[in-house]
């Protein structure tokens, strides 16, 4: 059995380098590498290079806004643009590292529980490792998502509850001795591959931090991995200075915002939930407890924002940078507004936003929030009496 779990508090178990300072790591040796996470090999937590899982997840572009900056009047905006991953979400990250320690613990199968694109991510991987692949959801989660991860051959189980409920009965199923369940049972290394966007961020800083970050937050687990790759950096001496960290919910489902508010240092989990960010959809956050350390720690802050907000969001990103992003990736530009708002931000600040999946696997929002497209025969005068072509010149 593999041990996850400490046995003393019941806490979560972390991967820990015993021997950071001694590791020869410099920005050369990196720059010389492939373009994907793995160039990070030496922090992450693989006994065995042949064992790696690889689609080519990671290295994903970091932009400096030019359109959004100026509309919350900033000078340093970049995003973190994640969705350029092999099954276009962050969590292609997880999956490989996951998955590759799996293949090392000379696991049988593999399977995760889903609020949507850890499905596709642990599916695809699953595939490439030859692996079977057994997938959790609620029957809520968006169908894209669930057409994607069937593709790669995952057998997948829609759950009739929440998120939490179809966790509960992956949690169980974990319990099988060769079977590792992502997001359970191979836990520590799953959060590994998530932590890689920190370390590329830096390295696209050219090796310095930014002044803050901005991340969204479901299980929290996302937010705590940036804050470990962050403090490896500085252990080994790649980067100095702090970095706030902040964290965005959808109001919908924002049981770590209301702790953060109620200044509790525990989560009272939700069932009620209601949000367009269906990929955020957790009512019992299995890392809140932690992400509110975090955030508290580093000065950073923690917000909501509506659907609407979240809208407006998404085709700010679509429409004022050109980037499609699902809700669950955009609520940072919203919670970005909010904290500028909220004067939190000064105008000269850093500040990196993650947008971590792509808007290809939400399709249904834009058709709910944008315009129609014309129909029209092929004929120009039907086109000009709809839209005026002459007239636009
Ligand atoms: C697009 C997207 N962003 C962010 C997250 C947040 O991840 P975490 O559960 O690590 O907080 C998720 C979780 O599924 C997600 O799908």
């Amino acid at each position: 059995m593999i041990q996850y779990i400490c046995p003393n508090c019941f806490g979560a178990l972390d991967v820990v380098y015993r021997d950071l300072d001694n590791i020869d790591l410099n920005p050369e040796k990196i720059a010389s590498r492939g373009r994907d996470l793995w160039r990070y090999i030496e922090l992450l937590p693989l006994q065995d290079p042949r064992n790696i899982v690889s689609l080519g997840a990671g290295f994903t572009r970091l932009i400096k806004s030019i359109r959004l900056s100026k509309k919350f009047n900033l000078k340093n905006l970049y995003l973190k643009e994640d969705i350029t991953n092999p099954t276009h979400s962050f969590k292609d990250r997880a999956a490989s590292v996951a998955i590759s320690k799996a293949l090392e613990f000379k696991l049988n199968a593999v399977g995760c529980a889903s609020t949507g694109n850890l499905a596709a991510a642990t599916a695809a991987h699953a595939a490439r490792a030859g692996l079977p692949c057994y997938i959790f959801a609620p029957v809520g989660v968006e169908k894209e998502k669930l057409s994607h991860a069937l593709s790669y051959g995952a057998r997948i189980v829609l759950v009739e509850g929440t998120y939490d409920e179809a966790n509960w009965i992956a949690s169980r199923f974990a319990e099988e001795e060769s079977i590792g369940i992502v997001n359970v049972n191979i836990r520590p290394y799953y959060v590994e591959g998530s932590k890689t966007l920190a370390y590329e961020i830096c390295e696209q800083l050219g090796w310095r931090t930014p002044d803050h970050i901005i991340i969204p937050m479901a299980s929290g687990a996302l937010l705590n991995a940036i804050d470990k790759g962050l403090n490896e950096l500085k252990t080994i001496g790649l980067i100095d200075g702090d970095v706030k960290i902040s964290g965005v919910q959808p109001e919908g489902c924002s049981p770590i915002i209301t702790a953060y508010r109620e200044n509790r240092d525990y989560i009272k989990p939700i069932r009620n939930i209601n949000t367009i960010a269906v990929s955020l959809a957790i009512g019992n956050p299995g890392d809140g407890v932690y992400a509110l350390r975090t955030i508290r720690r580093t000065r950073g802050t923690a917000v909501s924002v509506t659907d609407r907000e979240i809208i407006e969001a998404v085709n700010d990103l679509a429409r004022l940078e050109g980037l499609f992003i699902e809700p669950g990736g955009a609520v940072t530009i919203a919670g970005l507004k909010k904290i500028v708002e909220e004067g939190l931000i000064d105008r000269d600040e850093e500040v990196v936003c993650l947008l971590t999946g792509s808007g290809l696997k939400t399709p249904h929002i834009v058709h709910e929030h944008a315009l129609e497209p014309l129909i029209i025969k092929p004929s120009i005068d039907e086109l000009k009496k709809i839209i005026g072509v002459e007239k636009i010149a």
